[in-house]
């Protein structure tokens, strides 16, 4: 019987997980034997008996876990310790930012690992059911405008009344892939006032048919990948789009940047001058932190105060609706899992040829194949 473990998390702050009590289940009914280790869902508050009545065993530690597993699913890569403990051909899924984590790659493919990234799922329609990075950040965008709400002096919707009228807030979106369109439905949903920019020009539609106002900067040609991400742009077209965007940040009350060049650090979009135009009491969320981020002065998991305006830097928005988080990617990773799954043969076939396998498998056989991606 192929046996699936779920480990608790050992990445610090990490509230997520990668399997909830149904998503147990549904590996049950496909004849697999599931393993979690103890407390898993302490995070989201689940507990081992809620797990074990879905068909869950209960193990006491990680490395009992990885050492009688097949395959092993987290929401962020083990440690190099924890590697040591897999048997041989262990399968791995879980994000691995493998741009970034080469080292990891290396131990991954030392121990004969074959390990699946989830930000490496493509954007092709087969695949849509496992896309880990859209289901994380739609979360993260909505998360990133409650933040604001709450750090925000002002309330969001206009609102009418004896004592007076309070104008509603005006937030500015930079980059609306699905973090940004979920951020600019969120504010709308809370009656803001929203404008929104983006380098691909397709998005104005979309911005628009939410009703918002798209920010229209020409800055000549820009493009985008098949895959539908942003390309960098040139410095020149950077500083066009800065300047372009000073006026717009200076009467906004909240600005939200989510600007992403997959596979490499996010841009520098909002520059000093921008956070010096805004009025003392703004907010800036900087949702590209975990890459670099995009705004000058942005610190990982700290609020910086520029001259009144507070600029958050918090990484991992999904995990602070770590419930629903959990439940999306727990989805992701069944999905992944049951496309490979023979239920005849109860085997699961990992063939290279595959489209998905091979933009995703990134060690395999004692190989790193990020490398050729
Ligand atoms: P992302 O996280 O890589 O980037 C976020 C946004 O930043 C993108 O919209 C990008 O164009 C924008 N950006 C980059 N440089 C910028 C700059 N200098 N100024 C302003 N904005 C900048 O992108 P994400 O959210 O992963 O989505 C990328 C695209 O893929 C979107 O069109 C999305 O709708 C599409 N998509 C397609 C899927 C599918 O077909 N299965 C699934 C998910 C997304």
């Amino acid at each position: 019987m192929l046996r699936i473990a779920i480990p608790k998390e050992s990445y610090e702050n990490e509230t997520r997980v990668a399997a909830l009590p149904q998503t147990v289940k549904q590996y049950c009914n496909l004849g697999v034997d599931v393993s979690v280790e103890r407390g898993l869902g302490q995070s989201v508050s689940i507990s081992d008996a809620e797990y074990q009545a879905a068909g869950a065993k209960i193990v006491s530690s990680y490395e009992q876990l990885a050492s009688n597993s097949d395959v092993i699913l987290q929401v962020r890569a083990p440690n190099a310790e924890q590697i040591a403990k897999f048997r041989k051909d262990t399968k791995l899924i879980s994000f691995l930012d493998p741009f970034r984590q080469t080292e990891l790659l290396s131990t991954l493919a030392k121990h004969n690992i074959t390990a699946m990234s989830m930000e490496m799922i493509p954007r092709i329609t087969r695949a849509q059911k496992m896309d880990a990075l859209s289901s994380q950040t739609n979360l993260g965008g909505y998360v990133a405008v409650i933040l604001a709400a709450e750090y925000s002096q002002k309330a969001f919707p206009m609102m009418m009344t004896a004592a007076g009228t309070i104008n509603p807030v005006r937030v500015f979106v930079i980059g609306v892939g699905v973090a940004g369109l979920q951020a600019i439905a969120t504010a709308k949903r809370l009656g803001a006032r929203v404008e929104a920019f983006d380098t691909r020009p397709v998005v104005a539609e979309q911005v628009k048919s939410l009703g918002a106002k798209f920010v229209e900067i020409d800055l000549g040609e820009t493009s985008e990948t098949k895959g539908g991400y942003a390309t960098a742009l040139t410095p020149e077209q950077v500083a066009k789009q800065q300047q372009a965007m000073i006026a717009v940040c200076a009467k906004s009350d909240v600005v939200i940047t989510t600007a992403q060049v997959f596979g490499k650090p996010a841009p520098k979009l909002v520059n000093q001058e921008m956070v010096a135009a805004m009025q003392p009491g703004s907010v800036i969320i900087d949702m590209a932190i975990e890459t670099g981020g995009n705004v000058d002065g942005s610190v990982l998991h700290e609020v910086v105060d520029k001259n009144g305006v507070s600029i958050l830097g918090f990484a991992n928005l999904p995990g602070r609706v770590a419930l629903h988080a959990s439940q999306v990617y727990a989805n992701n990773l069944y999905n992944l899992f049951a496309e490979y799954w023979n239920k005849e043969q109860q085997s699961f076939n990992l063939n290279l040829d595959d489209e998905i396998l091979q933009a995703c498998v990134v060690a395999h056989a004692g190989n790193v194949l990020f490398a050729m991606k």
